[in-house]
């Protein structure tokens, strides 16, 4: 290596802000589908049913997310996870994108989002997997 190119890796190392981050991860459907099974996480079964046929537990206050991916645009289900009582005030589900219009939040999620962005797109990406089968 050139003195100059060991001084410049030298300063990257040193200083790591200079270095620039990776690019975002792209989106993952099985990732997103960890995070709707994971009770800390999404727990999404709690109130939904899901095509997970290994899971038992599986909830029915909302609707059947089996073919969520043919109701819902990519841009209209994010906006159904990230800001449901933004849709519907009265909704049971929760803001997974918001730290507002939340009911009965533990202490620990009081000032944070339940999901983080990335998460989202995770879960929109699974979402996006779930087509009705075809007659
Ligand atoms: C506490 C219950 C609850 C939880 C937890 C919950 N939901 Fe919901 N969800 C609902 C209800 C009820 C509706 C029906 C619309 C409404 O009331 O807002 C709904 C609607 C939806 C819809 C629109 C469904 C359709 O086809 O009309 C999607 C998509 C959805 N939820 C995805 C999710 C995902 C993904 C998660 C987890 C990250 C989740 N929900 C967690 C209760 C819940």
């Amino acid at each position: 290596m050139k003195p100059a190119a060991v001084a410049a890796l030298g300063l990257a190392l040193a200083a790591p802000a200079l270095v620039l981050p990776p690019p975002a991860a792209a989106a993952d459907p099985e990732r997103g589908k960890a995070l709707a099974v994971n009770r800390q996480k999404g727990f999404c079964l709690l109130c939904h049913a899901a095509p997970i046929p290994e899971e038992r537990f599986q909830g029915d206050i909302g609707p059947d997310l089996a073919g969520a991916g043919d109701r819902w645009s990519p841009a209209e289900l994010r906006e159904r996870v990230a800001h449901a009582r933004t849709l519907n005030p009265a909704s049971v589900m929760p803001s997974y994108a918001q730290t507002h219009h939340r009911r009965q939040v533990g202490a620990a999620w009081r000032d944070r989002p339940l999901l983080t962005e990335a998460e989202i797109d995770d879960v929109v990406a699974w979402l996006a997997t779930l087509r009705a089968p075809r007659p």
